[in-house]
């Protein structure tokens, strides 16, 4: 049988049909996968169909449709994109930067006071949602069909971008039936943080440039006139509005509420954020806004603010415009990330194992609810990358708890005569030799425990509440003990006298006393804090613990072959090689044998000959107040278990365990649906793969 040919008037014509199965088993297929996140189908099943369908249109080119999922990877390159004078313009919000309670405060009293509510009338229902930081887009459907996205631009008239947006997978390039004729849907199109990352490890692979932050890799992506690079940036879309739409009287919806007006584009395969409520009066919108602003770092994409939104529709057409912002809506800003200021400096500081650390000294500013000095650059490499330099004014950024870094150089207000920044070649601590092996990202001070700063760090480390703990051993006391020749080792600790201690500068026979009783006290110790302590290279608190359990004894540790070492969970050829390397150096041996003589104990247990490890692989997150377990000895239990125990809720959690008072952890756990465990829940699941003997 030959192929009906579309030209032959007479031949029936099955590919039509065939297109069209095609194209709405695949508008459906994408919505799971990219809106949804639950996909049906295999992704290659995804491809095959995709593929099928792409052959079609190219052996049939009149059965290619504007909506047809093959629109998405892009077509032509433009030389400039195309004025759109959007129907209705598209307006901005104003903003509220105030504290907390202000901004939420001064917009329900506008509100209220021209709507013309005495204080006795109830109070006014608003929607809050949040802010989203990316660009602002207008989509228009027409007959259900995505025919053109548009930019904000000047809100009269913005750009054409059509071809890039279909690239964005979660954007429906058809709706539903029920949709009305004509409808323009107003929203954000953003990248993910995750995305925004891989993006920029891409580009960095490539030796392109990197971009700053999401948001202006998703503007670079949506005005790229070459939309198949348009199709590899991974943007992302949110909902919030409309713009044109058909009215009632021609049969289009009547909305009565924003909110229903949202979960109606949500139930139409549009993306709507999860984060939308219905807020009553001012106190409700200051709840929200604490709220997201303790959720705000762990959110997979970032916001600047929260916006509330009146609800009904009417009070909105009743309250109007102001120029250009509407009087029902209003931003609340949380506090900025990102800031500019000047280098003042460039130090290069030593760690505990030698490595040297470049930090940018930084004019105080107030970024991210703190005032910060100083931004590590990382390394050698890292510092040429942004190619910082002394006087130049930088994008400093500090998320949440995150430390703060030089994000970005801006050339232009570049001064002349600075100087690229290279690293020394001796310690600046110590003069030794400065190292960077072939291979390696650092550069190491090869002096050792020759270096002090070396030294101090390594007292500093073992000293510490999760090490062995010397209580009120900081790190001012450990430079004056070093610096005065005093403490040269772990075991001159414990040889400290009063007089010693006394005759420091600042130092009074009170605290001496209290530090001489702390070191006595942390005599009594546990083997994994011991081994911790030993600030042995790749060897973490969880390794430790892992090695303690495994071999029982410190000296079963200290003789294990690599082989040995490597049948421990957790631990591989790096970590096993490291701790070879550390007891093979009889100094450190040395260090190891004069602390025991000098009195600091453990107990030591029996090796676990085959350690039975049911939570092995899962992952757990700790939140809140448990009713009898603290938190350090749930962690014990679950890695005992074989669990991880993380401190961030993220798609990889398998279980958080929640106890009283848990915070942004437990919401988050809620929003990606992660299960979630109280104590008792806890116990019973580590009970129930208790393996009976
Ligand atoms: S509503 C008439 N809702 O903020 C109100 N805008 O100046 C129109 N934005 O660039 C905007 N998240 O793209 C609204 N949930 C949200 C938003 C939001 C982000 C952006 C918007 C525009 C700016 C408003």
């Amino acid at each position: 049988m030959s192929t009906p040919d579309l030209f032959d008037a007479a031949a029936p014509r099955p590919d039509t049909a065939k297109a069209e199965a095609l194209r709405t088993l695949l508008h459906h297929h994408a919505h799971r996968y990219y809106t949804l996140d639950a996909p049906e189908i295999p992704d290659a099943e995804y491809d095959r169909l995709f593929r099928e369908l792409q052959a079609l249109e190219a052996a049939h080119p009149a059965l290619q449709m504007p909506d047809s999922p093959t629109q998405r990877v892009g077509g032509r390159v433009l030389d400039a994109f195309a004025s759109v004078r959007h129907a209705l313009p598209m307006l901005s919000i104003r903003t509220e930067t105030d504290t907390e309670a202000s901004g939420a405060l001064a917009f329900d009293a506008r509100v209220r006071r021209e709507l013309g509510l005495a204080e006795s009338d109830p109070p006014v229902e608003y929607v809050a949602e949040l802010k989203f930081d990316g660009l602002a887009m207008s989509l228009r459907y027409e007959n259900g069909i995505l025919v053109q996205a548009a930019t904000r631009g000047d809100g009269e008239v913005g750009e054409d971008v059509t071809q890039n947006v279909r690239t964005i997978g979660q954007i429906p390039l058809r709706l539903p039936p029920e949709a009305p004729p004509l409808m323009e849907v107003r929203g954000e199109v953003y990248m993910r943080r995750d995305d925004f990352e891989s993006l920029n490890a891409r580009q960095r692979e490539k030796g392109e440039k990197t971009f700053v932050n999401p948001r202006n890799a998703a503007a670079g992506a949506v005005r790229q006139l070459a939309p198949a690079i348009a199709a590899q940036r991974p943007l992302s879309f949110f909902a919030y509005g409309l713009g044109d739409i058909t009215p009632p009287e021609q049969g289009g919806p009547a909305f009565e509420t924003h909110f229903e007006l949202l979960q109606t584009l949500k139930s139409w395969g549009l993306p709507v954020v999860s984060f939308v409520e219905r807020s009553l009066g001012a106190s409700e919108l200051i709840a929200y806004h604490q709220r997201i602003g303790a959720l705000r770092d762990t959110l997979p994409f970032d916001i600047d603010g929260v916006v509330y939104k009146v609800n009904s529709l009417a009070l909105q057409r009743q309250l109007g415009f102001v120029t250009r912002e509407p009087r029902w809506a209003v931003a609340h800003k949380y506090p900025a990330q990102e800031e500019l200021t000047t280098v003042l400096g460039i130090d290069v500081q030593v760690g505990r194992t030698g490595k040297l650390t470049p930090v940018a000294k930084l004019a105080p500013v107030f970024v991210g609810n703190v005032t910060v000095t100083n931004a590590t650059l990382h390394n050698e490499d890292e510092a040429r990358r942004k190619d910082v330099r002394v006087g130049d004014t930088v994008i400093v950024r500090r998320a949440g708890d995150v430390i703060p870094e030089v994000v970005a150089v801006l050339p232009d207000r570049r001064p002349p005569g600075t100087q690229v920044f290279t690293m020394p070649a001796t310690c600046p601590i110590c003069g030794s030799a400065a190292v960077r092996e072939e291979g390696e990202v650092d550069t190491r001070c090869t002096g050792g425990l020759f270096c002090s700063a070396q030294r101090k760090q390594a007292i500093l480390h073992y000293a510490q509440r999760r090490a062995v703990e010397v209580e009120g051993l900081g790190d001012k006391l450990v430079d004056q003990l070093v610096d005065a020749g005093v403490v040269n080792t772990l075991p001159d600790l414990y040889r400290l006298g009063l007089t010693a201690l006394a005759s420091l500068e600042r130092m009074a026979e009170k605290s001496g006393q209290n530090i001489i009783a702390a070191l006595e006290k942390s005599k009594q110790t546990t083997l994994p804090r011991f081994l911790f302590g030993l600030g042995i290279r790749h060897v973490g608190e969880a390794t430790a613990k892992a090695l303690a359990r495994h071999f029982g004894t410190l000296d079963a540790v200290m003789d294990a072959s690599v082989e040995q070492l490597l049948e421990v969970a957790d631990v591989g050829p790096i970590v096993a090689q490291s701790l070879r390397t550390f007891f093979d150096q009889p100094h450190n041996r040395e260090v190891v044998e004069q602390l025991r003589a000098c009195g600091v104990t453990w107990e030591e247990g029996a090796p676990a000959a085959r350690t039975i490890r049911p939570l092995a692989g899962k992952t757990f997150v700790l939140t809140g107040t448990l009713p009898t377990l603290s938190r350090d000895q749930a962690k014990d239990l679950l890695e005992a278990a074989g669990a991880k125990v993380a401190g961030s809720v993220s798609k990889k959690t398998d279980y958080v365990v929640a106890g009283a008072e848990a915070g942004s952890k437990l919401d988050k756990a809620h929003a990606l649906g992660v299960a979630v465990l109280d104590e008792p829940g806890l116990m019973a699941l580590l009970n129930e793969h208790e393996v009976s003997p």
